[in-house]
Order: structure tokens, then C-alpha cells, then sequence
């Protein structure tokens, strides 16, 4: 592989501000690769979308990346995921093109008490690749998936705390309470800037997990499987793009608040 190929970015996607989740855990993990990331608030939410213009206007932003001139391609949204990737993955075959999926393994693996909830949008839960995973667990787990249209709006509007998030997730969450809660699997990317609020409503003995570390894993080691790691030796650059356009988001916080 050569040099010019191996200090390329690495290009992240997702329907608005929920991705850089997951590009900041894929930054702390690979600090001196560049990265440039898009995401297109301007179309959010996807979740609520007919698949067609799902993966219309995935395929778009994923052109978008690839003329950046991107070595590969992380579609850090459950949605997009699920809907294009296949496409995606045909369509760009010379390159790693990693998706996310809900870390419904994880949270399985902890082997708490209680049933696990499976926060994520309506697009995701009825996909075939969601009743797959479910497939693989459901017999000796209980699991919950539970839609939570309206969410993406208050996380796209940097409401992520305070009375009016507390009191939708409240209403959310009401009918799950009442029975004992082992973990939250976070099958959003928007939803790790509220995992805050949610456990101040489940409580701190919930554990709420992310797919941000398996995807970043999975990209990591796709990247040293084609020899396309950085030779860099110093911080690499990152460029964030919103279809918005860069003045009417305050970008900088999105990569802050994940806690
Ligand atoms: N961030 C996306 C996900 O991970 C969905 C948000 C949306 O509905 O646009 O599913």
C-alpha cells in the first residue's frame, strides 16, 4: 500500500450530530489518523424515513466522504446502517466500509439482573439485520426494544438536559421501571449525549452501553488487515462537515458532551 493511501482520513457519516459518538471514541483510539466527518442535520431524523430515502440520502453523504478522497468509510448511525450498508459495501469495494449495529452483545455479556432495553429508532427495529441480533439472544435473555421517536430532535437541538428531556425520557421509559432493568443498549448514535439523563432515571446500577468501542475496534482492525493504518506520527487533522452548514452549529460541543 502506498504512503499517499495510508495518511488518507478516515470518513465518518452520520444523519446529524449523533456519529461524532462514535468518531470520538475511534480518535481516542487512533489519535494520529485525520479524520473528516459529515453529518446531515439538515435531513435528520433518518429514523423516521421510508427506507428509500434512508439509503438515498446515505449514499449521498457517502459521496460526499469518498471525494474528500477517504481510505474508508464509518457509517456511525444504526439507521444508515441497517438500511445501506449492503449497497454501500458493493458499491465501494476497495475500501473498509464499517457500519454499527446495537451492542445488544455487550450488554448480554454483562450478565446483570433484569432485562435489557434496546433504545433506537423505528427504521432500526423493524429492519431484518435488528430481528437477526435479536435471533441470537432472545431465547435466554428479555429483551425490549423500545422506538423513541422525538429523541434525535432534542439532541439535534442541544437539549440535553433539564426538565423538558427529563420528563420525555421519563415518559419513555415509565412502563419499564416498574421491573427490574439489567442494562440499556444505546442503539442510536445520538442517544450517548443523554445517557446522563437516562441514568438519572434508571438509576447508576443500570449499565447503559454504546456500540462507539466495537465499532471502533472493527475499524481499527479492518485498517491493519488492508494495511491502510497511518504512518503518522503526530495528531491527525479533523474536519467536520454538517449539511447545515458550519455556522449554525456549535460543532465543537457534540465532540465534548459524550461522556
Ligand atoms: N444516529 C442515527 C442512529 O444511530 C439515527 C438518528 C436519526 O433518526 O436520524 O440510528
Amino acid at each position: 500500500m502506498s504512503k499517499n493511501m495510508k495518511d488518507m482520513p478516515i470518513g465518518f457519516f452520520d444523519s446529524g450530530l449523533g456519529g461524532l459518538s462514535v468518531m470520538k471514541k475511534a480518535i481516542e483510539d487512533m489519535p494520529e489518523e485525520e479524520f473528516i466527518y459529515l453529518g446531515d442535520s439538515a435531513n435528520a431524523p433518518y429514523g423516521i424515513k421510508e427506507n428509500i430515502e434512508i439509503k438515498r440520502l446515505t449514499l449521498k453523504g457517502i459521496e460526499f466522504l469518498i471525494d474528500k478522497g477517504v481510505k474508508a468509510i464509518v457509517v456511525a448511525c444504526n439507521t444508515a446502517t441497517s438500511v445501506a450498508i449492503e449497497d454501500l459495501r458493493m458499491k465501494y469495494k476497495g475500501i473498509p466500509v464499517i457500519g454499527i449495529e446495537p451492542a445488544l452483545k455487550p450488554a448480554v455479556e454483562l450478565k446483570r439482573d433484569g432485562k435489557i432495553i434496546i433504545m433506537a429508532t423505528n427504521a432500526t427495529l423493524k429492519e431484518k439485520k435488528f430481528e437477526k441480533l435479536m435471533g441470537k439472544y432472545a431465547h435466554d435473555n428479555v429483551i425490549v426494544p423500545l422506538p423513541c421517536p422525538g429523541l434525535v430532535e432534542y439532541i439535534e437541538n442541544g437539549i440535553l438536559e433539564g426538565k423538558e428531556i427529563d420528563y420525555f425520557l421519563r415518559t419513555l421509559l415509565k412502563e419499564h421501571i416498574s421491573s427490574k432493568i439489567g442494562a440499556i443498549v444505546l442503539g442510536c448514535t445520538h442517544y450517548p449525549f443523554v445517557k446522563k439523563a437516562i441514568s438519572n432515571i434508571v438509576g447508576d446500577e443500570v449499565a447503559i452501553v454504546d456500540g462507539s468501542k466495537g465499532t471502533s475496534r472493527e475499524l481499527k482492525r479492518k485498517l491493519m488487515e488492508m494495511d491502510l493504518v497511518s504512518n503518522r506520527i503526530s495528531r491527525g487533522n479533523i474536519e467536520i462537515f454538517n449539511t447545515l452548514g458550519k455556522e449554525k452549529i456549535d460543532l465543537s460541543f457534540s465532540l465534548i458532551n459524550v461522556k
